[in-house]
């Protein structure tokens, strides 16, 4: 069979992205213009910004891809895109180019949904993964469990209240002066301390079911910080230690609960904090014990590439799921 090669393209918050990928599992080249460095000194991204970044570097991280692949504009058989969720002006810029970049070139624009996307990650590194599984979603914009029955067939199972996991790292790290992207930030500093020797609360983990709260857990590390520092005995790294530990152990707990009760041989990490050493360690001994097949992406597939978008698309691509070239960006949360 004729290898099928993708061009996929990822704007949807402060990345600027491309990446050629064959077959849906070999990475041609993946190229990635982050802009953290520009929204660092607002203390996170600032969406006007961010599209006039991504209008920018669009066309040259694209080139860049073709040259690093060692492939002219017609050897591609497609164009994807994220148009959904996302900053609305942001995917914006990577929609217009895939539309008109498809058009000019005559092949088939296909339109990825962001989460999905993360969810693919996965198959990019293993094709041994066995369904159904388990799939946690946890990102800046998510945090969702999903049952999935395979690939192509997913189903919400629970989903958090208010803040996903990722904000809460972004907003504790920022109230505690560590900068940004929190995730990161916390996860440095958490290595200097201990965890226990501040309280925070395991929101939601008595409640039977697949729900989660991060708000709550946010204030909670807020006011005991607060409380802390009037008393003058605050060491930031304890408080980094315990935000993590708590964070992660309702995490691991629940996605664990979720596989035992659906019985499923596989789970899955995907998203930005799947990146969180912490929570690749917990996650592999518990799955371990329960005897359940853990899959997360490397380290620089786990946060936003164009790799798992073009990879993605193979799937639309073989079963003939195409955009029509007046598609929209949606920049809602509720598309899983
Ligand atoms: O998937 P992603 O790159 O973008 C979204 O789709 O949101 O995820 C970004 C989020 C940020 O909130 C960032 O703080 C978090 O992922 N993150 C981490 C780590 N690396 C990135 N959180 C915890 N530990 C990390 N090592
Ligand atoms: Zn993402």
């Amino acid at each position: 069979m004729k290898d099928t090669l993708i061009l996929g393209i990822e704007s949807s918050c402060d990345e600027t992205a491309a990446a050629i990928v064959k077959n849906g599992q070999e990475i041609l080249a993946n190229i990635i213009n982050s802009q953290i460095s520009i929204h660092q000194q607002f203390g996170g991204v600032v969406p006007e910004v961010a599209s006039r970044k991504h209008i920018e570097n669009i066309a040259p991280v694209v080139a860049t891809a073709f040259r690093e692949a060692g492939l002219k504009y017609n050897d591609i058989d497609a164009v994807a895109v994220t148009n959904r969720p996302g900053l609305i002006g942001a995917l914006l810029v990577g929609l217009s180019f895939a539309k008109a970049f498809a058009y000019g070139l005559g092949k088939p624009l296909i339109a990825v949904d962001h989460l999905q996307g993360h969810i693919w990650a996965n198959i990019l590194e293993h094709r041994e993964i066995e369904f159904p599984a388990i799939c946690l979603v946890v990102s800046g914009g998510h945090t969702s469990l999903l049952y999935m029955e395979d690939m192509g067939t997913s189903r919400l199972i629970g989903q958090t209240r208010d803040d996903a996991a990722g904000e809460a790292f972004d907003k504790v790290a920022r109230f505690l002066g560590l900068g940004y992207p929190g995730g990161p930030a916390i996860q440095k500093a958490a290595e200097q301390g201990t965890a226990g020797i501040y309280h925070l609360p395991r929101v939601f983990l008595d409640r039977n079911d697949y729900e989660f709260s991060f708000s709550g857990l946010k204030t909670a590390a807020m006011n005991l910080w607060i409380k802390q520092s009037r008393r003058g005995e605050v060491r930031v790294e304890d408080m980094a230690a315990e935000f993590q530990a708590a964070l992660v152990e309702i995490l691991v707990e629940k996605t664990i609960r979720a596989a035992n009760n659906y019985q499923v041989r596989s789970i899955m990490l995907a998203g930005g904090v799947a990146a969180n050493q912490s929570l690749r360690q917990l996650m592999t001994i518990r799955a371990q014990q329960e005897g359940r097949q853990l899959f997360y992406p490397a380290l620089g597939l786990c946060t936003d590439n164009a790799a798992m978008i073009a990879g993605k698309a193979y799937f639309d691509y073989i079963t003939g799921n195409f955009a029509p070239l007046n598609i929209n960006a949606q920049p809602s949360l509720n598309s899983l």
